[in-house]
């Protein structure tokens, strides 16, 4: 596995790797998990070649929140990516990324709207701009997301469709399932900054999800299956619930009830941590 920082090495080594096959981006954050390398998998089963970004992007960070803190660890991810079989690594600089005078921002509308958009105002512009920038950067076959971040993939597909984006298209971008730990928490880098006590409790979040979805399947009112899954949350620990609501999986339109396009989406606090899942009903 080669990596690259510049923008002029990127080119050359995408270059020759296009010309022996396909090529499948998976951009990350890096402090890669099993979620991660289960991307990179899905990624070299379906392309030729897999390059992998690494960016700790500052323009999807808001005030208060944790980029100075987020985990950087380039060469422990290096070796994950090497084992996975990851043709090449794109770990640029911001200011490659960014270069002084930059100005400009994409902003999806509706989408990025509620839920995580709610709580954190313009992350999700951070990460349509930056995901658009590394798509013409590195211009691969297809790409792949975590369903974890399922507001995040379904407001990189509707950038995706509104820019008649070629490299990848709308169809190219695959949405891979999330990987859980066995307590049933969603893998993320942030699970990091939990201790074990609050670890531990952090099994409630999806212990409640699964208790509400059974509910609603059982014919309780979703307000009410809702209102019992953030008491739950609470009462096990957990700081405060930034939101428990159901919304359509593609549109992200709110639901009242169950139509049978249902997701349960939920994003809670544990001491300085914010942990969000997403579960269908
Ligand atoms: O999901 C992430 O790790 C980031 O939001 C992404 C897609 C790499 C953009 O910075």
């Amino acid at each position: 596995m080669k990596t690259v920082t510049t923008l002029v090495e990127l080119r050359e080594q995408t270059d020759l790797l296009r010309a022996t096959g396909t090529l499948a981006l998976v951009p990350t954050m890096g402090a890669l998990h099993k979620g991660h390398l289960t991307l990179m998998r899905e990624a070299r089963a379906r392309a030729d070649h897999v390059v992998a970004s690494i960016f700790v992007n500052p323009r999807q960070f808001g005030q208060g929140e944790d980029l100075d803190a987020y985990p950087r660890q380039l060469a422990r991810d290096s070796e994950l990516l090497q084992a996975e079989g990851v043709s090449l690594l794109w770990a640029p600089a911001p200011a490659e990324v960014y270069p002084a005078g930059y100005a400009t921002n994409i902003s999806v509308a509706g989408v990025s709207d509620g839920l995580c958009g709610a709580d954190r105002p313009g992350h999700f512009d951070g990460v349509a701009t930056v995901v658009c920038k590394l798509f013409n950067q590195v211009r691969p076959d297809m790409a792949f997301f975590g369903e974890k971040d399922w507001q995040q993939l379904a407001v990189i597909r509707r950038m995706a469709r509104d820019l008649d984006l070629t490299f990848p298209s709308v169809d190219a971008i695959h949405g891979v399932g999330i990987v859980r730990e066995a307590d049933g928490l969603a893998m993320s880098s942030r699970n990091a900054y939990l201790s074990p006590t609050q670890r531990s409790q952090a099994a409630a979040l999806p212990q409640a999800m699964q208790a509400a979805i059974a509910a609603i399947a059982a014919s309780t009112p979703a307000a009410e299956a809702l209102a019992a899954l953030r008491g739950k949350i609470l009462a096990a620990g957990f700081d405060s619930v930034d939101y428990a609501e159901l919304r359509d999986r593609d549109s992200l339109a709110p639901l009242d009830s169950d139509n049978g396009t249902a997701r349960l989406f939920v994003a809670a606090r544990i001491g300085g941590t914010r942990l969000i899942d997403n579960m269908p009903v």
